[in-house]
């Protein structure tokens, strides 16, 4: 995973300029004052002689120094920050969400409101675009961070924040959740998948379309999905329900990990997953099905065919 020094954006840049500056100076400061201590006690260190040292008492220049240059210090550092603070998290005024991403015990739904896009636990961003995105959490609190995006962001039920996510560059971002929120918080991975604007425009479109129509094997899974309550927690366009307790599946296949970062969505994993979710991910709160092998295989055909 990236880390804060290594920057992809400019909130993240502002921040990591603010993290070398404070850890420089106060690094200055700290070899100041400890080579300042240590030449004191060697210098004036008890050579044996019995004599009382020299005794004073009040300075005043030595005491205005001593109070004025920490404070200089403390309000150029109190500037930076609010320079800092004001590039990492600009103001929103009334701009509308360009994402919408909701926080669950353990994984991500993701809005995109003006294409009509619901996904989960992978974030498409355009290269160079600053997208607006509003935090909720469907339970507890949650924190977004995507180190090399920049700053974290708290998801709090009933109180939506924002965040600016923006990424230079196209590429592949980690990001976890960093609030503790109980049994999978370590496995609330977020991936940023960051494209060209035209890719991150084609990736939109085919988000928003239904799923192709399901043959064979794949449509006996469709019926597997509905009949044994799959279609209870997820939503896949097309189903009469759509339930909202685990990510919506409409493109599932086209997602490269599953059970929000804690598996590669290969055949391999997705069998082991479906059989046994637990084993994979302790806590989580999709059930154990007991699916018959045929209804695996049928199941896991339809799955496989949601690109
Ligand atoms: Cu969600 Cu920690």
């Amino acid at each position: 995973m990236g880390t804060p020094l290594s920057p992809l954006s400019p909130q993240a840049d502002a921040t990591r300029t603010l993290i070398v500056v404070t850890v420089a100076l106060a690094s200055v400061i700290g070899l100041l004052v400890t080579g300042l201590v240590a030449y004191a006690v060697i210098r004036y260190r008890d050579r044996g002689t019995g004599a009382e040292p020299l005794q004073t008492g009040g300075n005043r220049k030595v005491e205005i120094s001593y109070t004025l240059i920490p404070l200089a210090i403390q309000f150029g550092l109190f500037i930076l920050t609010v320079l800092a603070m004001r590039r990492a998290e600009p103001a929103v005024a009334d701009r509308p969400p360009d994402l919408v991403i909701v926080a669950h015990q353990w994984w991500w739904e993701l809005h995109y409101p003006g294409a009509n896009v619901v996904t989960a636990n992978e974030i498409h961003l355009p290269a160079g675009k600053a997208m607006l995105a509003e935090l909720q959490s469907a339970d507890v609190i949650h924190e977004v961070w995507v180190p090399q995006l920049g700053p974290k962001m708290d998801t709090v039920p009933g109180k939506p924040n924002h965040l600016i996510m923006e990424a230079d560059r196209p590429g592949e971002y980690l990001g976890n959740c960093a609030e503790y929120c109980g049994a999978g918080h370590a496995w609330m991975r977020l991936r940023v998948i960051v494209q060209s604007p035209q890719d991150f425009e084609a990736w939109e479109r085919q988000q928003a379309l239904p799923p192709e129509p399901a043959t064979g094997s794949a449509q006996r899974g469709r019926a597997v999905f509905q009949a044994r309550t799959c279609v209870q927690c997820h939503a896949i366009q097309g189903l009469a329900l759509t339930g909202n307790i685990g990510p919506d599946l409409t493109h599932f296949a086209s997602r490269a990990t599953l059970g929000a970062g804690v598996a590669d969505n290969t055949p391999a994993e997705l069998a082991r997953w479906l059989n046994d979710p637990q084993s994979l991910k302790p806590g989580c709160y999709m059930p154990r099905m007991r699916l018959t092998p045929d209804e695996l295989t049928d199941l896991m055909a339809y799955l496989e065919g949601l690109r």
